[in-house]
């Protein structure tokens, strides 16, 4: 793992971009795992200003969503297909027909759920998943004590998400209970991993993530089997780390070969 702690939020943004960014600029038509939450939207800023300024172009690209939620309207504000649709496919300027969501309307589930594991298969697998971090330690959905092994599949959410997320719907009701997620061996699949995370309500799911044990209790631990993961954060996030001086030494002596790749 890679751990960089950079001085604000847009900073954090600005860094994961780069890795995305010359991830396509290497292959026009890459495949990019893409999150929602507030902890990617810097990303998506920094992108698609790069692609307003001619950089860049995700007109080739691929994306397929982590998760969405089961049972909410397409046509809601908060299902996760409105949101990619609007802040990244369109922002960056996908194909829409290139860009998968789980679909958590669909009549079988199950079903449904095999059938983007199939897809994402035949797309050559993911070449770069963009992750945040939940404040219990889950990425996408993947709430505490799921298996490491796990693929797309429907999940309850955890009381501590439906709290977190209910500030984007009008009342705490309105939070759907479940999800449909790709899994932590799905997320693992992918042929690199970036997650991104800011301020100090982050602060311990970081900790627990990086330096803890790898434990099913806390997801995003499962990034430590995984050979080729970023994790990019803020001071805030960083505050609870301890090895910090270390990190902050290899990022700042890592060789130029090495931060272009
Ligand atoms: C959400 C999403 C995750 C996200 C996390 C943190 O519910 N399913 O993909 O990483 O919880 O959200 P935020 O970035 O808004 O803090």
């Amino acid at each position: 793992m890679e751990i960089v702690i950079l001085p604000t939020a847009a900073d954090v943004g600005r860094a994961a971009a780069g890795l995305i960014a010359a991830v396509v600029a290497n292959r026009s038509d890459a495949v990019i795992g893409l999150a929602t939450g507030s902890s990617p939207q810097g990303i998506y800023r920094d992108l698609a200003r790069r692609v307003e300024a001619g950089e860049l172009s995700f007109a080739l690209a691929r994306g397929f969503a982590l998760d969405e939620y089961v049972g909410i309207p397409l046509e809601h504000p908060e299902s996760y297909a409105r949101i990619i649709a609007r802040d990244v496919v369109e922002p960056l300027g996908f194909d829409p027909s290139r860009v998968q969501v789980p679909d958590g309307r669909a009549s079988d589930l199950d079903l449904a759920a095999k059938q983007y594991e199939a897809d994402i298969l035949d797309a050559g697998g993911i070449d770069i998943q963009i992750l945040g971090i939940g404040t219990n330690g889950h990425i996408g959905f993947n709430e505490p004590t799921s298996s490491f092994a796990s693929r797309t599949r429907i999940k309850t959410l955890a009381l501590r998400t439906r709290e977190d997320n209910a500030r984007f719907f009008a009342s705490p009701d309105e939070v759907p209970t479940h999800c449909m997620t790709q899994g932590l061996g799905t997320i693992l699949d992918a042929r690199a991993l970036v997650l991104v995370a800011q301020g100090e309500q982050k602060a311990d799911a970081i900790a627990a993530a990086v330096e803890g044990p790898l434990s099913a209790f806390v997801p995003a631990s499962a990034l430590q089997l995984h050979e080729h993961a970023t994790i990019v954060v803020d001071e805030a996030a960083a505050s609870r780390l301890q090895l910090t001086d270390y990190y902050r030494y290899t990022y700042d002596h890592k060789p130029e070969w090495q931060r272009t790749r």
